[in-house]
């Protein structure tokens, strides 16, 4: 890893702008009951772009504060300890969790336990609990045996499959007879697909992607049927019932069209075509009825115990693991200046979806 230090930070009011401080002083010093730690490696998808355009209506900039008007907007990741003055720490611990583009952070740990803490820093004392978890990557503790590339990729984004596979299978597929998943290409669609696959019935799953795209999604084999967005205006569908990831509102009055029975439920997950956040969205419409992963995990931790999810949801992991590998490739991304490039592809949704975005510092 390299010895400078640096963050990087972004243009609340311009996300697409960012721009790296260097610390030419070394890493920030570290108050009693602190740790420091070191970035070791970070994932970065369109969901990282989701938190740079919702930030400031889910709370994305009060990770991590920075200068007035600019940001650091927070990504899962994996770090070490550097130095500590917490007495349930040692140097060489690593910690699994939401860590910000810079090559250092300070953390306060609370509720330390053997397998993980939570951030108890006052200000993240508001942000949800969720996100304020580390899991402690000890030999006998680690979630799953993913490498840990891999988990800081897939476990954040496969949670949210997880969780939303559930949720729909609960609830009968809402009665639908086709399923239809916008950006299908998407690492937290294909979750949902296979997860779909791998239980068998249900209805029939369509996938909806972008012309570029295509070919790769009907690869994963995932899909009955994959659509073009461009083909939506003549598509003739069932009775369907949708989960959104893309965030399109053109998209939806098109599925509503194709839909002889109109849609018969909307469910919104993400905003892949928004990370450029044209003039008048109305973000604030769409987080009021956005799925959202960490409140569901809430409260299937509340009703069947936090192991007992974790060893359900760990195991499929595993399968989805093993499977990806059919259409996923890591891409390694080292430094600063790689990162600004990385950064900006992520935002302008230029990165290809058989690719994993993988950064080291
Ligand atoms: N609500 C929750 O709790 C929760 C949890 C996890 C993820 N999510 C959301 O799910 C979505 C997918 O995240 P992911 O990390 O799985 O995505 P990903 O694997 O990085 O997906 C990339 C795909 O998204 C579309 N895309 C990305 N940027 C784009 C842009 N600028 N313009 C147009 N299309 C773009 C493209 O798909 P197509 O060509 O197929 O459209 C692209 O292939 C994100 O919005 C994320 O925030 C939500």
């Amino acid at each position: 890893m390299s010895r400078r230090c640096w963050d990087f930070l972004i243009d609340r009011a311009n996300p697409s702008r960012g721009r790296r401080v260097d610390h030419f002083g070394g890493p920030p010093a570290i108050d009693e009951g602190d740790i420091l730690v070191a970035l070791k490696l970070m994932a970065l998808s369109a969901n990282s772009a989701t938190y740079v355009t919702l930030g400031e209506q889910l709370g994305y900039w009060g990770f991590f504060p920075a200068d007035d008007g600019w940001g650091r907007f927070p990504a899962w990741g994996i770090g070490e300890v550097i130095a500590t003055r917490h007495c349930g720490f040692a140097a060489g611990d690593r910690i699994f969790g939401m860590l910000p583009p810079s090559t250092h952070v300070v953390m306060r740990p609370a509720a330390v336990q053997p397998t993980h803490f939570l951030d108890g820093a006052v200000h993240r004392r508001t942000l949800h609990p969720a996100y304020n978890h580390y899991t402690r990557l000890n030999d006998d503790a680690s979630p799953g045996t993913l490498p840990d590339e891999w988990l800081a990729l897939l476990r954040p984004l496969f949670l949210a499959s997880f969780l939303l596979h559930e949720h729909l299978a609960e609830n009968g597929w809402f009665g639908a007879e086709q399923f239809l998943l916008t950006s299908a290409s998407s690492k937290t669609a294909l979750g949902l697909a296979q997860l779909h696959k791998a239980h068998g019935g249900g209805p029939e799953l369509l996938g909806v992607t972008s012309t570029r795209n295509l070919d790769f999604v009907r690869g994963t084999g995932m899909f009955a049927q994959v659509l073009d967005y461009r083909d939506l205006a003549t598509a003739e569908l069932k009775t369907v019932s949708v989960v959104d990831f893309a965030g399109d509102s053109e998209l939806k009055r098109k599925l509503e069209l194709a839909s002889a029975n109109g849609l018969r439920r909307w469910t919104s997950v993400g905003a892949t075509h928004d990370a450029t956040l044209p003039a008048g969205t109305d973000l604030d419409a769409f987080v009021d009825r956005l799925f959202f992963a960490p409140d569901h995990l809430r409260s299937r931790m509340a009703s069947e115990g936090a192991d007992e999810f974790e060893r359900r949801l760990s195991s499929t992991l595993s399968r989805f693991h093993e499977e990806a590998h059919h259409w996923l490739n890591l891409r390694e991304w080292r430094g600063p200046d790689q990162f600004e490039d990385l950064y900006a592809r992520v935002i302008r949704g230029d990165l290809p979806p058989h690719e994993g975005q993988i950064f080291y510092p």
